[in-house]
């Protein structure tokens, strides 16, 4: 069954079918949750669920420790729902950006020495 995820504070919802992390129903609806590694490793894709439960999905216990988990953190390249979720992240951009735009965020990487990812 599919449920909903709804992003906040962006208000960006999405479906995620039984099979999908959180990660890959962003990305499927072109939407960028930040990650890394995408195993449950780096830490990087590390975000709060407001409302819903998750299998939080295999991941190092130093990079989600059990009291985070029960604070409601998660690790959203290898947590799946187990019902609606609404979930806080601490960036979203849209995956699918015009050349000028991306130009622009390169750019602007350069200034603050932050890496863009495409
Ligand atoms: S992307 Fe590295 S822990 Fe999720």
């Amino acid at each position: 069954m599919t449920v909903q995820i709804s992003i906040r504070p962006s208000d960006h919802t999405f479906g995620c079918e039984p099979d999908e992390t959180v990660l890959q129903a962003a990305m499927r609806a072109d939407l960028m949750i930040p990650y890394g590694c995408r195993n449950g490793a780096c830490g990087t894709c590390k975000g709060r669920i407001l409302d819903g439960s998750v299998d939080f999905g295999a991941h190092q216990p130093s990079t989600l420790t059990d009291d985070e988990k029960r604070r409601g953190i998660a690790l959203f390249c290898v947590a799946r729902p187990r019902s609606d979720l609404v979930i806080e992240v601490r960036i979203m951009l849209p995956r699918m950006l015009d050349e000028r735009s991306k130009e622009l965020l390169r750019e602007f990487g350069r200034i603050n020495g932050e890496g863009v990812r495409e």
